[in-house]
């Protein structure tokens, strides 16, 4: 992140690469950022100074971002299937490098009416290789979540498709799509890079980052709500610890969010989406009906390579 200027980094200074269409992505550090995101994610590097008492969701994009944020939101504050019912996920908690740094927006929207009681909940797509300083500024809590790599291809291959101001111009071939992914040339990629580094540090900081699969989540979503709600410090207690813990899973299921007139009528303002988009189809194991043979061998030998030689397993 050498730059000269301290609040702007050059696009016309980054190497870039094409990765879709007529459509490039900005090299910053050793990622690949959209154009839109570049400024945005320096301003909050630069800027973001967490308090203790922040929770940052942080995850590669397409991985189970907004299931999460749901979950954090509902385990923190009281009442929230109402709010989750009313208000869009990305408004309970907002993306740092969106909604706070804003896309051209220059002030730092530090507290939105939704998050302006404490603990103050974030999102990040930013890989702890360019966010640790910040991270490690302060006693804030870091949950992670990620996806089988094929199952997150699968989601952003659709996810991109969808998007209208980039559709229009042409579809995303799968094969292209897959090819990139390989070579780390998505948004926010390389994938593997991203998933390790918060891997790492959720095995030498245990009680500063929480690191949890979609699939563990979707295998068993009450054992793994009790955990991510002890990490956070507020464990259920009470005799109906059971049956507030189905609540909450309840009210985070993708049937029931994605049922919501909010999250089917509404758009996601900054970046004209769908806020629908982000509510596929929510499973496990979508890949099998789209990658060829080739393509899951391809991935298969390059999660072997990049994760098992850690004990991390895909
Ligand atoms: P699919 O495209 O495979 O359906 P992100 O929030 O990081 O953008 O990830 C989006 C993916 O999570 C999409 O996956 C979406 O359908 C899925 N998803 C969204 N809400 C979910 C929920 N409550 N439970 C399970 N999956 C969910």
């Amino acid at each position: 992140m050498e730059n000269s200027s301290t609040d702007l980094l050059e696009l016309s200074s980054l190497p870039k690469e094409n990765w879709w269409g007529d459509e490039y992505l900005y090299k910053v550090g050793d990622f690949w950022l959209l154009p839109e995101f570049v400024q945005s994610t320096y301003r909050l590097i630069k800027q973001y100074k967490p308090l203790p008492s922040d929770i940052i969701l942080a995850s590669f994009p397409k991985t189970g971002t907004t299931w999460l944020k749901t979950l954090l939101f509902s385990i923190t504050h009281q009442s929230s299937k109402d709010r989750l019912a009313k208000e869009n996920p990305h408004d309970l908690v907002p993306v740092l490098e969106l909604q706070v740094y804003g896309l051209s927006n220059d002030q730092p929207l530090v507290t939105t009416p939704a998050n302006n009681v404490s603990p103050r909940i974030f999102s990040t797509h930013t890989p702890y290789q360019l966010l640790a300083e910040t991270l490690d500024s302060s006693e804030c809590r870091v949950v992670y979540v990620t996806r089988n790599p094929k199952d997150t291809l699968i989601s952003m291959w659709h996810f991109v498709n969808k998007w209208e101001d980039r559709a229009k111009k042409g579809l995303w071939p799968l094969e292209v799509a897959a090819d990139k992914f390989c070579n780390g040339l998505t948004p926010c990629g390389p994938y593997y890079d991203h998933v390790m580094e918060y891997k790492k540090l959720s095995l030498e900081r245990p009680e500063k980052l929480f690191f949890i699969t979609y699939e563990e989540l979707k295998s068993d979503p009450k054992t793994h709500v009790k955990k991510l709600a002890e990490f956070l410090g507020c464990p259920f207690e009470g005799e109906d610890v059971e049956e507030q813990v189905e609540e909450v899973v309840k009210s985070c299921s993708f049937e029931v969010l994605s049922n919501h007139e909010i999250n089917k009528s509404r758009s996601l303002e900054q970046f004209n989406l769908p806020y629908n988009s982000f509510f596929r189809k929510g499973a496990v194991g979508d890949h099998k009906n789209h990658l060829s043979d080739e393509a899951i061998e391809r991935i298969d030998a390059l999660t072997r390579e990049k994760f098992h030689s850690t004990g991390f397993i895909y």
